[in-house]
């Protein structure tokens, strides 16, 4: 819990090294003994990542909580309110942090559990926008080619900034990796929010030819490498990481099948089902994607499923719940809605991989 300077500590501060207590670099201990060094006021999780430490990490805005760690000794001052985070009341009783929202203010010894795929390190790369395309459901299909080819995982997202300019925002890639090649031009879903100060700008007219920032990648969603069936579960815009995590996996699992349930409010908001079409047709027989809408009025012609995601969660989907990998990407409460059912049928939380989309306004 914060002491009264809003610092979080844990356990007696050993041995902390004359020139790390000193001076302006902390060195951060595994529990498995590797070590790294951080600036003293950085924040754990950017810092572990500038260095290619393999974090576990996906939003970095304290909203997900996969890079949860705890804290064994040392002193950390949080960002943001812990008690109002994804950690459990257990959880910060037992001593653990957000890594993405930690300064850190002294030598540490954390208790985290890498992960083994190897890291992307995040770069800043210039670009300019190429592609600029209204869609159903006020969305923008945005494609920006980038000055130098970058590297990225399947569900991955960047940050995007307009030249010039403090505003900055998070999209997830809604293309597939080439695995022979970087990248050199990308693509977003972008969603526009009337507040929102990068899509309103950015939906305002064609900005194509404008040049724009990225940096990334970042997060680690979409990196669940074995070879089994998929289930993705998108909200609105969430789509854009499962378009890419769905190509990436039937290009790469041959034998194994995909079922995209991509939920809109009404079926005239329904957006890139040409490209959900070409993904059935990459492979007929193991792709399935099932639009569903939450309110469309009774009287209308739409024949497909009605309700929400959650609602078509269910033994007719003809899943084996105990061995499918699920990836679910939108709203946070949609999120945390499928989470919940899914393990209930029997997901195992290890295999279910989240993005929770949170609207940034003004
Ligand atoms: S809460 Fe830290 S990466 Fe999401």
């Amino acid at each position: 819990m914060p002491d009264s300077n809003g610092e979080i500590r844990a356990a007696p501060m050993e041995e902390a090294g004359p020139e790390s207590r000193a001076g302006q670099v902390c060195r951060i201990r595994l529990r498995s003994g590797e070590t790294f060094p951080v600036a003293r006021n950085s924040l754990l999780l950017g810092s572990a990542l500038a260095q290619g430490v393999n974090y576990p990490h996906s939003c970095r805005v304290g909203t997900c909580g996969r890079c949860k760690t705890r804290l064994v000794s040392g002193r950390i001052s949080p960002r943001i309110d812990f008690a109002l985070s994804p950690l459990t009341n257990q959880e910060l009783k037992d001593g653990y942090i957000l890594a993405c929202q930690a300064k850190v203010r002294t030598d540490l010894e954390i208790d985290v559990k890498l992960i083994v795929h190897d890291v992307i390190l995040p770069r800043m790369i210039a670009g300019r926008i190429t592609g600029w395309e209204r869609l159903p459901g006020d969305v923008i299909d945005l494609r920006v080619t980038l000055e130098e080819s970058l590297h990225f995982a399947a569900g991955q997202y960047a940050a995007l900034a307009i030249s010039g300019s403090f505003v900055r925002r998070s999209f997830s890639f809604s293309d597939a990796p080439d695995p022979e090649a970087p990248a050199c031009e990308v693509g977003f879903l972008v969603k526009h929010l009337p507040d929102g100060q990068f899509s309103d700008w950015l939906a305002r007219e064609d900005r194509r030819g404008v040049p724009i920032w990225l940096e990334g990648p970042f997060g680690q969603m979409g990196l669940d490498d074995e070879p089994r069936d998929a289930l993705c579960v998108a909200g609105g815009t969430g789509l854009a990481p499962v378009l890419a995590i769905a190509a990436d996996r039937v290009r790469r699992f041959p034998g194994n099948r995909v079922t995209i349930i991509f939920g809109v409010r009404r079926a005239e908001r329904l957006f890139a089902l040409d490209r959900l079409q070409a993904l059935v047709d990459m492979a007929p027989d193991r792709v399935r994607v099932i639009p569903v809408v939450s309110d469309e009025p009774a009287q209308t012609a739409w024949s497909g499923a009605r309700g929400r995601v959650t609602d078509l969660l269910d033994s007719d989907l003809g899943i084996d719940f105990s061995e499918v990998s699920v990836f679910a990407c939108g709203a946070p409460p949609m999120v945390a809605e499928v989470e919940r059912r899914l393990l209930s049928l029997g997901v195992s939380a290890d295999r279910f991989h989240a993005d929770k989309f949170e609207p940034s306004g003004a």
